[in-house]
This record gives structure tokens, sequence and C-alpha cells, in this order.
């Protein structure tokens, strides 16, 4: 979602800040901007789209401060235009605003009661203009945005600069992340260590509540009441990290290919694979053999890497599991039992509606358990223990080598469970560790059949609608495929449990309509195998996800087939997420869409 960049520097600042930019475009945005002092008046440039119109226009009208401000955002309240686009400006000061503000209605009503003109239709301008507004009764920077952030309700992060103030910024944040960068005789704000990597590694998060006032020397803390606060200041690694797409075409291609590599290393973390054991990397603050239930909640790819991970819990360690997307489950007051154990999982640690769904479960008195992938996220810092997944950044909007490491880290959680509960004897335990120790090399395999997906892919970008079939874990990964299809290629596309084919979507089989059969050779296999024989029987152009001989042994002939090998089944949806990855990516690029960026989409989001 919208990123923030601000660099109190000592070069002409806007290029830098464009520059910055570009490693938040990941995010997700429809339109950029950037604001500088020039001789100490504010001067902006705006654009809609991506952020080459932006620097195309640095380009002809060069802006040449030292301090700025820029922004990419993802549009809220109002069209993704140019007028729309941050930074908001009055003839006092400029503002980038990351979040929503809950009640610019009200304060926007109120300014206009007073006679103050408003010039775009978003939300954040009430922010620019209710701190001019207080400008007006006090000249000094500090106490105004002081006076205007108590008035503000939402989550937001801000960065402000003041005309005629070469040497002052000034940050707050309100459940959208900010971090604050030092260097040498230089500022910086950004909305992750990410985008300040370039300029320096040393970083202060702000506290949710915090506000930060700047200068190229000095930085003044305070949290939301006011009062002078340390945060304490981190070396990040986020540079160590090269943000670049190697040899791939696109940063969703080569996350799809490190995954051999980082689950790899993520299982690493949590194996002792000379003792075939699983080994926890951190000391848990609660017993398994208490719970009675465990409560997952997340968001998109999250949540299904939860779903899957359900029916590893229960089957292995016979915890019965409830699970739901914190959109729904931060409404819906759900009774959670005492001394229980909420488990959140999020690649960003900043989804807004995962954050609040683990507010909700810590007021309610659980343990929260987080799987994250930043591990300086707020959703980390406000859990009990962390279980990072150790992926490294992921840059595509699509979600894929941070899914199959979430996947990773919840199969190990899943078997110490089962042990710390005596559901699982040591051998069990020990082949299930094997199992795991196989993974990566699985998942090597499967991305050998990356030529015949590609050519099955073909087939895909004809099709309007998709229907994806799955029994056991192999339906939440069927969701999964479905998501990633509709993502980044466009296409409608839905996921059934096989077995409910049946009670609806069975009408809807055409020889037009593609069905994608995920049929992991399981327990559950030859009933799916039965369901997709419906489908056969009905002309449905099928497409089946499934072992070596599973094409033949089906007795269909013609159907479209990718061939995976043979594996015991247990974490089968972790090499079995590979094809229907590949099947949604190259469908999307066969079709010529920005498969990195998909339209409307964020990466991070922190609203609503
Ligand atoms: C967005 C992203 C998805 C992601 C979801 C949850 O929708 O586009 O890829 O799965 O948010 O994000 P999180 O960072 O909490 O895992």
């Amino acid at each position: 979602m919208c990123g923030i960049v601000g660099i109190l520097g000592r070069e002409k600042a806007a290029p830098l800040v464009v520059e910055a930019l570009k490693r938040l475009e990941y995010r997700g945005y429809d339109s950029a901007g950037v604001a500088t002092l020039e001789d100490g008046h504010i001067t902006r440039l705006r654009a809609e789209g991506k952020l080459r119109n932006l620097a195309n226009k640095l380009d002809t009208h060069p802006l040449k401060g030292t301090i700025a401000i820029g922004h990419t955002r993802w549009a809220t309240h109002g069209k993704p235009t140019a007028n729309n686009a941050h930074p908001h400006a009055t003839d006092k000061l400029a503002v980038v605003h990351n979040g929503i503000i809950e009640n610019f209605r009200e304060l926007r009503k109120m300014m206009e009661g007073e006679g103050i003109v408003f010039k775009t239709e978003t939300d954040t301008e009430v922010v620019a203009q209710l701190v001019t507004r207080e400008l007006a009764t006090t000249n000094d920077p500090r106490t105004a945005v002081a006076r205007a952030l108590p008035q503000l309700r939402g989550a937001f992060a801000l960065a402000f600069i003041f005309e005629g103030e070469p040497d002052l910024m000034i940050g707050a944040r309100q459940g959208a992340p900010l971090a604050v960068g030092h260097g040498d005789g230089e500022m910086y704000l950004g909305s992750d260590a990410l985008a300040l990597a370039p300029f320096t590694d040393t970083i202060t998060y702000l506290d949710d509540g915090d506000w930060v006032v700047l200068t190229r020397t000095d930085h003044d803390f305070r949290d939301a009441k006011n009062n002078k606060v340390a945060r304490k200041t981190q070396k990040t690694s986020a540079g160590a990290f090269l943000v670049d797409k190697g040899n791939h075409r696109h940063f969703m291609a080569k996350e799809i290919h490190e995954q051999p590599e980082v689950v790899g290393r993520t299982l690493a973390h949590y194996l002792d694979m000379a003792k075939a054991e699983v080994a926890l990397p951190f000391t848990l603050p609660f017993d398994w053999k208490d719970l009675t239930r465990l409560t997952i909640s997340a968001c998109g790819t999250a949540y299904l890497a939860g779903y899957i991970a359900k029916y590893w819990f229960e089957r292995y360690a016979r915890l019965p599991v409830e699970i739901d997307v914190a959109s729904e489950f931060r409404y819906r007051e759900a009774p959670l039992p005492e001394k229980g154990l909420a488990l959140f999982i999020s690649q960003s640690g900043e989804t807004a509606d995962t954050l609040a769904a683990l507010r909700y479960a810590k007021e309610n008195g659980q343990k929260i358990l987080s799987v994250v992938n930043v591990t300086t996220s707020t959703i980390a810092r406000e859990s009990d223990i962390i279980a990072p997944i150790l992926s490294g950044p992921e840059i595509g909007v699509a979600s894929t080598k941070a899914f199959t490491c979430q996947l990773a880290v919840l199969a190990c959680l899943a078997i110490s469970a089962g042990v710390a509960r005596g559901t699982l004897g040591r051998d069990e335990a020990a082949r299930l560790v094997n199992e795991l120790i196989l993974t990566p090399g699985r998942i090597s395999e499967a991305l050998h059949r990356e030529p015949a997906i590609r050519d099955i892919a073909q087939r895909l970008t004809k099709a309007t609608d998709v229907l994806y079939l799955g029994r056991g874990t192999a339906y939440p990964l069927a969701l999964e495929g479905a998501l990633k299809l509709k993502e980044i290629s466009y296409i409608h596309a839905e996921a059934y449990a096989a077995g409910e084919l049946k009670h609806g979507p069975i009408a809807l089989i055409d020889e037009k309509m593609p069905v994608i059969v995920i049929a992991p050779h399981d327990p559950l296999y030859e009933k799916t195998i039965s369901n997709m024989q419906e489908v056969a029987a009905r002309g449905g152009n099928i497409i089946l996800i499934a072992e070596d001989e599973a094409a033949e042994q089906s007795g269909l002939a013609g159907i479209a087939h990718v061939a995976m090998p043979a594996m015991a089944t247990d974490f089968a949806a972790i090499p079995y997420a590979v094809p229907v990855q590949l099947l949604a990516y190259w469908t999307a690029f066969l079709l010529g869409k920005d498969v990195d960026q998909p339209r409307n989409l964020a990466k991070s989001v922190t609203v609503e």
C-alpha cells in the first residue's frame, strides 16, 4: 500500500526520493508525487500511474531542494489522478500520508464552514488544512502538529515539510508503519527499512501513536501524549538483500524459483535434521498440552496457509482449530477459550485487519503466536512470540515464497504440538520430519515441470472463468490457486472442495470452462478422481495436477496433466503449490499483464 520516503539531506533530494520510492513499488500504487523546498518555498511534482511518469516530469522540471518528501499512492478516497496524488500542500506545508483518516468528513465540513477551500477529493488534504489552521494561531510547526494529531482518527503514517523550514521534517504514526533512518548529517523517513536501505542501515521505528521532529542532526521522539520518549535504534539487514530480479523477468518468477532454497533454509532453522526432530528456535510461552483450541486468523494467501495448517494441527496434534479471515474475525465477537492460543500469519506483519484481530485476541486473554516474515513489524512487536518464516523480502504482490515458507513453519509447529500433546509418537514424528526434509527437493522437481505448465497456461488464457477443485489440504490449496489466478491474470476463478461440486458448481461445467483438479496421491485421491470423472462426463476441460501415472490411470484420454513427482502426501501442499503458482504466473505473462504489480492490489494492506 502507499509508500513514504522523506530525506533531509545534503544533495538534491527529489531524485533520491523518487529512486527510493522504487523500492516501495512492490507495495502497490497508482500515482506518485514528490515535494521539496526551493528557496524556502514548497514545490511539488505529481503524476498519475507509475513512477516513471513522475521521473519523466522530474527530468523536465528538475527540483533542486535538499529536503523532500515523496509518496506512492494506492487510492482510497478519490480517483488515482495527479491532483489527488500526494504530497498535498497549502501555502504553509506539504504532507504525505499512508492510511485512512476516518473522521475526514467531519473535519472537512468543520473547516469548509470556516471558509477553507479544499482542492482534492482525498482524506489526506484535511491533514494539510488542519495543521495549516493550527499554524494560524501558533507559528511553530511542532506545536501545530502536536495540536492537530489528536484531532485525527484512523490509521496513518504522515511526513510533513514546512514553508521556510529547510531543516525540519515531522513524521507521525498511528497504525501504519514509519521508520526514521539515521545518516551522517542526514535524516530520513520511510515506510520500511527496505526503502531506506540505499541510505542507511541504522533505523528507529516509531511506536504506535508516536511522532518525531527531525533536523539533519537531531531527532525528538514524542509519544501520543507529547512526552519525550526514547525508541530503540537498530541495525537492519534490509540492504543485505539484493532487491533485483536476477535472471528473471519478474520478481514473482524469481521468488517462485527461490523456493527450494528458502524453504530449505527455513526448515533448517526449525528442524534438527540429524535427529529427525523439530527443534524450535525459541521457547514457547505456553504449553501445547494445556490448549483446548487454537484460533488462527490472517488475510489473503496467509489465511490460506493457515487453512492448510488447520488440517495438520487437527490431524497430528488432535487440536481443534478455528480459522477465519481477520476482517470477519475482528468484528465477530468470537468467544475465546480461557488461556487459549491465537495464531496470526502475516508476511508483512502490517496488515490492518490481522493486527486488529490480534489486538482483539490479546484483550480476550489469549497468548499470541505470530508467523511473520518482517520481524520488526507491528504484528511481530505486539506478539508474545514470533515464528519467523525467513523467506527474505517478497516483492511480487502475489505471495509465493512467503506462502511456502509459512507452510514450512506451520508444519514444524504442528509436529511440535503433536509431540508435546502425546498425539504423535516418536517414530511417526520422525517420519514426518523426514518428509519435510525432502520437501525442498520436491519443490525443485516441481519447478522442472515449468515448460509443460507454460503450455497448459496457454489454454487458460482463453478462459473467462476457471474452477479449481481439491480435497483435504488440496482444497485450501485450490483456493490459493484461484486467488493467484484472479490476482494477476484478472480471469475469474473459483475453488470448491471437490465433494461440493455436485451441490452447485457442476451446473457451470461445459467444454469452455477449464477445471483444475489438484489431486496428490493421498487417501482422498480416489474420491477426487471420481469428482474429476463427473466433470469429464459433462465435457469439462480438465487440467489435472497429480502424480505421473494419474492421467493414464484415470482412463481419460487427452486431459492436460501436470505430472508431479511421487511423494508421501503429508505435506504435499508445499510442492503442489508450485504448479499452482506457475499456472497463474504463465497465464498472466502470456496475457501480457503486469505480473509483479497487478492492478488495484497492494502488497501490504494497512487499511481495513
Ligand atoms: C495482500 C497481498 C497478499 C497477502 C495479503 C495478506 O492482499 O496482496 O499477497 O497474502 O495481503 O498480507 P500479509 O502481509 O498479512 O501476509
